[in-house]
């Protein structure tokens, strides 16, 4: 690998946002020309079968052609008309077909937007003013809940329990933690949690955890969150959490809803959403649920529907199987953790479920190395330890094969001495 490529004067390092950026694999920096199904094509020319997936921001292909066809649409007709159209309520009405008791939703731009609205509600619905979030989960790049992320100091939780714009941490995994929270602190409005915490390697939840959590937060008053932008969609065509074991009062949507339009949402009980439906929660935002991205929400919700969520869990299973019994044949041991569709890779025998243990397995040379023999393989990941490989319903068995073989050789590579 090469040190990366000068970026281009007007746009510092390169990019708009931190994760954009891949490092220069002999030589070659990547650079995009154009994304189809489970496909990237690069400046030149060279295609690669891609599991980063917009870091999850479709999970029905790039470009699927019924998203392409509805946006094109919605272009011709005016994409910013700013006042209320039909299709905003047919969208809403599409998010919450398949969200059980989360009836009602409100769209804004990006996922971080809707955990910034979310945790908004969740202080108006209690009237108390704390979010607690789970150290090295990510819930968005806004200031308050930027506090925790991984391999920051904050997120260790050793020293005395952060607090930073209204928002404290918890640990994940750790029920006695949030209990002993709830026994200090009277004021805490909501609990903003990932099914899985999938930033920080696709840590999965233990057994009761989720509804242990939900418990707690019952118990003492506190609302639950789930924060879907990235699990959302990709157990069945609504929020993961539902079949999980959790029953949120609100839940963040973006990413896969929108199939790369940027769209996210936040859907809410009956009861959490009072403060919405009588006004006193300000919601505002001149491109929020415009006609462009409400009609790559329905268009993306109708495929969803006919679309066969077992069969790409079971192929997500597949891959993650056939990754692993390549690397055991290489002699290096791996192990995979996530829902099918959105899985992390360890290079340990067992992957982890707490994150004290996440960050002893790191290894961010040898992951940076199995990316770079990747890309020479035309398979692209995201680089980094902490990364997450992406299926889309795009992805075939053909595919698979493909992937394992190249991770066959990356593997092989990754071993020689
Ligand atoms: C769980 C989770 N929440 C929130 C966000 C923020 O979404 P966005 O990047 O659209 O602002 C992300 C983005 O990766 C995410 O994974």
């Amino acid at each position: 690998m090469n040190p990366p490529t000068p970026a281009p004067e007007a746009l510092p390092q390169g990019i708009s946002s931190s994760a954009r950026r891949l490092p220069d694999v002999d030589g070659r920096p990547f650079v995009v020309d154009s994304a189809a199904g489970a496909w990237i094509t690069d400046s030149d020319g060279r295609r690669h079968l891609d599991f980063a997936m917009a870091m999850g921001a479709t999970v029905l292909g790039h470009a699927h052609p019924a998203v392409v066809e509805a946006c094109a649409s919605a272009l011709q007709r005016g994409p910013m008309p700013g006042f209320t159209h039909a299709g905003e309520a047919a969208a809403a009405q599409a998010l919450v077909r398949h969200a059980g008791p989360l009836v009602h939703a409100t769209f804004v731009s990006t996922g971080s937007e809707a955990v910034h609205l979310a945790c908004r509600i969740a202080r108006r619905a209690t009237g108390r003013p704390l979010v607690v979030k789970i150290a090295a989960g990510y819930d968005g790049w806004y200031d308050d809940v930027a506090l925790g992320w991984t391999g920051s100091a904050e997120a260790d939780l050793t020293g005395a329990r952060p607090l930073a714009h209204g928002v404290t941490l918890v640990r994940w995994n750790d029920l006695a933690d949030l209990e002993a929270l709830f026994a200090e602190c009277d004021d805490i409005a909501a609990v903003l949690v990932e099914p899985v915490l999938a930033n920080a390697g696709c840590l999965m939840p233990e057994a009761g955890y989720l509804e242990g959590l939900q418990r707690l937060c019952r118990r003492h008053g506190a609302l639950v969150i789930a924060d879907e932008v990235l699990t959302g969609m990709r157990l069945h065509p609504g929020p993961s959490s539902l079949r999980m074991g959790l029953e949120p009062d609100l839940v963040t949507l973006g990413k896969a809803i929108g199939s790369g339009v940027p769209v996210a949402a936040v859907l809410g009980t009956a009861q959490a959403f009072e403060s919405v439906i009588d006004g006193r929660v300000a919601r505002a935002g001149t491109y929020h649920g415009n006609p462009l991205v409400t009609a790559a929400v329905l268009a993306t919700c109708e495929v969803l529907e006919s679309s066969d969520h077992t069969a790409l869990l079971q192929r997500g299973e597949r891959l993650a199987a056939g990754v692993r019994a390549t690397f055991a044949g290489a002699g290096v041991p791996v192990s995979t953790s996530g829902l099918g569709s959105v899985f992390s890779l360890w290079f340990a025998p067992q992957a982890p479920t707490r994150y004290e243990v996440a960050k002893t397995l790191l290894q961010p040379e040898r992951s940076l190395a199995l990316h770079a023999a990747l890309r020479r393989e035309g398979v692209l990941t995201m680089p980094g330890g902490w990364g997450r490989l992406f299926l889309s319903f795009a992805h075939t068995e053909a595919d698979m094969d493909f992937a394992v073989a190249a991770f066959g050789r990356a593997a092989g590579a990754l071993a020689a001495p």
